[in-house]
C-alpha cells in the first residue's frame, strides 16, 4: 500500500510540475463532486462581493478568488441557469457584442447581489471592443465557443491616452476564464474567432469610495505608438470609434 501510496503522491507531483491538474479541471476530467452546486456557486460569489464591498478582501485578494471560483464552475448547469440556450436564438449584431441580462433563479439569495451581470454574445470575427473599467472588479467565463483574449495592465491615465502593458494573449474555449480589477489586467478585449460565442460576465462597480475615477468603459486603441519594455501608448476613443475599429 505504501509503495502504491507513495507512486500516486509522485504521479500527483508531477501533474502539479506539468500544469496537468488545472488542464484536467479545465476540460472537465475530475469527478463532478469536485464541483459545488451552482446555487452554492452562485453564494459564493455573492459571498465574496460582499466582502469586497465591505473591504475584508482588497481588490486582488477578490480577484484571486473569484478565479479560483470560476475555475470550479459547473460550465453545464451555469449554461442552464442563465438559459443560454433563449439566449442563442437571439440574432447577434453585425457590430460588437451583444448584452443579455438573465434572472439567477437560486433560493435564498439576498435581495441586492452586490454585483451586475450579462451574457455576451459575438458572431465570428466580433470583439466585446477593447476597453478597461475605473472602479470596477468584473471576469468573465466563456460559455461557448472560441475566442481570443486579451488583457493590459492600465499603468498610466493621461490626458488623451493610457500607458498600457499586455499581460494575456491567448485563446479562451468553454470554462477558460480571466478577471479586471483597478490594479491588475485592467482592460480586456475579446474576439470571437468561432461563430456563435458567449461569454458569462458579472461586475462589480463602485467596490471602493477612494476611487475618484466614474465607473464605465474607458475604451482605448491598443495598437498603438510601442513603448520601452513592451508598454503601448494607447489613445482614448470614444465607443463609436473603439466600435468601428474592433467591433
Ligand atoms: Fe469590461
Amino acid at each position: 500500500m505504501d509503495t502504491r501510496r507513495r507512486f500516486g503522491e509522485k504521479l500527483l507531483g508531477s501533474l502539479v510540475g506539468f500544469g496537468l491538474v488545472e488542464t484536467l479541471y479545465r476540460h472537465d476530467l475530475f469527478a463532478d463532486a469536485v464541483k459545488p452546486t451552482i446555487d452554492a456557486w452562485v453564494k459564493d460569489l455573492v459571498a465574496l462581493t460582499k466582502d469586497l464591498r465591505g473591504r475584508k478582501l482588497s481588490d486582488l485578494q477578490f480577484q484571486a478568488k473569484m478565479e479560483e471560483l470560476y475555475k470550479v464552475v459547473d460550465l453545464k448547469a451555469l449554461c442552464s441557469l442563465v438559459k443560454l440556450d433563449q439566449i442563442e436564438k437571439k440574432e447577434l449584431p453585425a457590430n460588437g457584442a451583444m448584452s443579455v441580462g438573465f434572472d439567477l433563479a437560486v433560493e435564498g439569495l439576498p435581495k441586492e447581489l452586490g454585483f451586475g451581470r450579462q451574457v455576451f454574445g459575438c458572431g465570428k470575427g466580433r470583439s466585446v471592443v477593447p476597453h478597461g473599467h475605473a472602479n470596477m472588479c468584473t471576469g468573465f467565463v466563456i460559455l461557448k465557443g472560441k475566442w481570443h483574449g486579451r488583457h493590459y495592465d492600465r499603468e498610466e491615465t493621461l490626458k488623451d491616452h493610457y500607458v498600457i502593458k499586455p499581460t494575456i494573449d491567448r485563446e479562451f474555449g468553454p470554462g477558460d476564464l480571466s478577471t479586471i480589477s483597478d490594479h491588475k489586467d485592467n482592460i480586456h478585449w475579446f474576439k470571437a474567432v468561432s461563430d456563435k460565442a458567449y461569454i458569462f460576465n458579472v461586475h462589480v462597480i463602485g467596490y471602493d469610495e477612494r476611487i475618484a475615477e466614474t465607473s464605465g468603459r474607458l475604451y482605448l486603441d491598443p495598437d498603438g505608438e510601442k513603448l520601452a519594455g513592451g508598454r503601448v501608448k494607447a489613445p482614448k476613443l470614444s465607443s463609436a470609434e473603439c466600435h468601428k475599429r474592433y467591433g
